[in-house]
């Protein structure tokens, strides 16, 4: 049976604290404990239903944690204060010294950054590949490779993963497959599709207002409680936890996540076929001449299209600057890192969320000067929008 990401999301229910339709917020952080020997068993892991302290769980993170275990497929989830505070931990918990990582090579810059520059501080080392290639990740797998690591819809490059094929991979080689799904939520679901744990930086689509950052990992329960060890688990000891407050308000967010990634798939699909259409050269899933346009086709959920993100490249970084100037001058969005809102936000991947990643590196995986990544906003009248933006790259001689 189809797997329906968002029915899982609507079909819980709640019952405040005081029969509120929203779960009460657990304002707290730490909690009494009537008898010591709960305590005792609480610290052991033993006692369901107790709070110890609010950096291990609160109600309220457990509440947002079920919805986006839901969303995904998975038994549970932990949230954490960001999306990086999702990532590193895992790879944390599943490395140890001597390890080593198989990784994309086209990941969010942050990530890129830990596993290339701090991970090598714990003797963590990394390869990373052309993960579109399975016989290039499979090359790059050694004895001690213990996490294939990959986006689902790669930051910038929009670059998609065959999660099945990699799946079998990990499997074969008895390796953990980790995905980060913050481009593409509710369009894949990547735990369907053979993956061990899904990350998603809820910061962008999922919380979709711009106004706090924050992380999920979604897996088995047997590895969450791992993460949550007080003893030796990487989310309770390295302490990037979220706040119940924001938890409260992610909650909520998340409740109409399906219909602003259908908006924001409905206005970059004509942003891009247009875009495409004027000669352009446009990077956007959803479009036949994406290399892996069948692939995402192949994994996604019905519904949801093809996600929100688009790149175009105006052959250099002071055209692509001038645009973006231009473009934010004519109230068109915000130059502004991130996405998810409901303003579009461009940025030169390049020089900003990239940069982490050396030039020629950049240049060698095909990330260009002159490229432009667009969020695509909520916008009601993408039409308007589009005759904007196509009055600003008239006027600054780009097409
Ligand atoms: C794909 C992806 N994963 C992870 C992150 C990191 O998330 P956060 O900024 O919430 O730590 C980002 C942030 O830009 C991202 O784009």
């Amino acid at each position: 049976m189809a797997f329906k990401p968002a029915n899982n999301i609507q079909d819980l229910q709640y019952f405040g604290e005081f029969g509120g339709v929203n779960p009460s917020i657990s304002d707290s952080s730490t909690y009494t404990f009537l008898s010591a020997k709960t305590m005792f068993d609480t610290f052991e892991g033993n006692a369901d239903g107790c709070y110890l302290y609010s950096r291990h769980s609160t109600p309220s993170n457990l509440y947002l944690g079920e919805a986006l275990a839901a969303m995904e497929g998975t038994e549970t989830a932990n949230v954490t204060a960001s999306g990086m505070g999702a990532i590193t931990p895992v790879i944390m918990q599943l490395c140890g010294a001597g390890d080593h990582v198989v990784s994309s090579r086209t990941i969010y810059g942050g990530t890129y950054a830990f596993l290339k520059n701090f991970a090598p501080r714990f003797n963590i080392a990394t390869s990373f590949v052309d993960i579109t290639k399975l016989d290039v990740v499979e090359a790059a797998i050694t004895p001690n490779t213990k996490v294939l690591y990959c986006e689902s819809v790669s930051n910038p490059l929009l670059e998609v993963a065959d999660i099945a094929g990699l799946a079998k991979l990990a499997k074969k080689h008895n390796l953990k497959l980790v995905v980060d799904n913050t481009f593409s939520p509710l369009s894949i679901s990547p735990i369907q599709l053979g993956a061990d744990m899904v990350i998603h930086s809820l910061t962008k689509f999922i919380n979709g207002s711009s106004d706090t950052v924050g992380g999920v990992v979604c897996g088995s329960q047997e590895f969450i409680n791992e993460l949550r060890s007080v003893n030796d688990g990487a989310c309770m000891l390295l302490g990037a936890t979220m706040d119940s407050l924001r938890a409260a308000s992610v909650l909520k967010n998340l409740r109409t996540l399906h219909i602003r990634m259908q908006q924001h798939s409905l206005n970059a699909s004509y942003l891009a076929e247009k875009f495409e259409g004027l000669g352009l050269k446009t990077v956007y899933p959803g479009l036949q001449s994406h290399p892996s346009h069948k692939l995402f086709k192949s994994m996604m959920n019905d519904k949801y299209g093809y996600g929100g993100m688009l790149t175009i490249d105006v052959g250099s970084l002071e055209k692509a600057n001038a645009l973006m100037e231009l473009m934010q001058e004519k109230n068109l969005g915000y130059l502004a890192v991130s996405l998810g809102f409901y303003k579009t936000l461009f940025s030169a991947p390049g020089s900003s969320t990239s940069s982490e990643i050396p030039e020629d590196e950049q240049k060698e995986m095909g990330l260009s000067d002159g490229l432009i990544r667009f969020s695509i906003g909520l916008d009601a009248d993408i039409e308007r929008t589009y005759s904007v933006m196509h009055a600003c790259m008239k006027e600054l001689n780009i097409l």
